[in-house]
């Protein structure tokens, strides 16, 4: 059957040389399918055998399966030259060290206002924010600091030279009601009252401004976190135990805290919180707290009778400080990415 032999030999030839001009894996595929696949040229030889008479029929069917054994091995050969990707480009050498360029993170503070967030989120706290640039009304007036009130010094405070119309829309003269950058975001306690109806819950991440001068303590610009409960029957042990509860959950079960009795005008009674600092072997002051005064809430139209509150304002670089042995609060805005990119 010299008829058989020769198409052997002719899909033998046809293959090798299609199989060497093969370069993606696609076409290897395509390959693949064409001469060994259920369909392919390999199997139409196989029922070709039927024809061939009995005595060669072991000869013809030994040459069949020679090149089926022949081309399956080097289908598999190029295979793995070829390669998953090697379509992709050249193949990648997983040994090397990884060549991502270095990218940001995010700045420590945020990350440490979030976690905040996120842990008075589990306690039931909404978020709110306001304007860092405010007028007298929130920064002061409605958190019942009168204008003798040292607090309002110009020489305290970051005041803006151009009056608005907002001042006059409310009905204050010009000059009453001058435009600073907030001092504290406690003026964000008056907007969330002037909008919300209680219960009100919400914690509130911020940056403030003081012309202090820098030190290792201090900045001109710094952040705060404040809270601010108002209910029904709220007291001073709802306020002891959410601080207490947010220092142990923030910065471990045993971290001792204290209450020192304090003065704020829009709280009555108020406190200051400390938390010992293990490494300084000394107390390191959060912030201040206190009840709701009802001043505060006559100037929001809140029913002093109805409802009390309590609330807090807690420095952000102190807690991150605390938190993360971080002994210089210029650190924080000195853009050392040294510094930055171990958080
Ligand atoms: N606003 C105060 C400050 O910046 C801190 C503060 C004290 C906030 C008592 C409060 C509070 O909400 O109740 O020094």
């Amino acid at each position: 059957m010299p008829d058989v032999t020769e198409q052997i030999d002719a899909v033998s030839r046809e293959a090798q040389s299609e199989l060497a001009a093969v370069a993606k894996a696609d076409d290897l595929e395509q390959f693949r399918i064409k001469y060994l696949g259920t369909k392919g040229r390999l199997k139409d030889l196989m029922q070709l055998l039927g024809q061939v008479p009995r005595e060669q029929k072991p000869v013809v069917g030994q040459q069949v399966n020679a090149l089926k054994q022949e081309l399956t091995a080097r289908f598999e050969e190029k295979k793995s030259t070829l390669g998953a990707g090697a379509d992709k480009g050249p193949v990648e050498d997983v040994t090397e060290p990884g060549q991502r360029p270095p990218i940001g993170n995010r700045h420590i503070l945020m990350m440490v206002a979030d976690e905040l967030t996120e842990l008075f989120g589990r306690l039931g706290f909404a978020v709110a924010s306001g304007p860092e640039v405010e007028d007298e009304f929130h920064n002061f007036i409605a958190l019942n600091i009168p204008e003798s009130h040292p607090a309002r010094d110009p020489l305290d405070n970051f005041y803006l030279a151009a009056e608005t119309g907002e001042g006059r829309s409310r009905g204050l003269d010009r000059g009453q009601n001058q435009q600073l950058l907030r001092t504290q975001t406690s003026t964000v306690q008056i907007r969330v009252m002037e909008t919300q109806k209680p219960p009100i819950r919400v914690v509130i991440p911020g940056r403030v401004y003081r012309p202090d001068t820098h030190d290792e303590t201090h900045l001109s610009m710094f952040h705060q976190l404040e809270a601010l409960v108002i209910d029904e029957n709220v007291t001073m042990v709802d306020l002891k135990s959410t601080v207490i509860q947010f220092v142990h959950a923030y910065f471990g079960a045993d971290t001792k805290v204290r209450f020192r009795p304090s003065f704020f005008p829009f709280t009555e009674p108020s406190a200051e919180v400390d938390v010992w600092f293990e490494d300084k072997q000394k107390w390191i002051e959060l912030g201040g707290c206190g009840m709701v005064h009802p001043n505060v809430l006559k100037a929001v139209n809140i029913d002093a009778e109805k409802y009390s509150g309590w609330a807090f304002g807690f420095g952000i670089e102190r807690i991150a400080m605390r938190k993360y042995g971080i002994h210089d609060i210029r650190l924080f805005v000195e853009n050392d990415v040294r510094f930055l990119r171990q958080f």
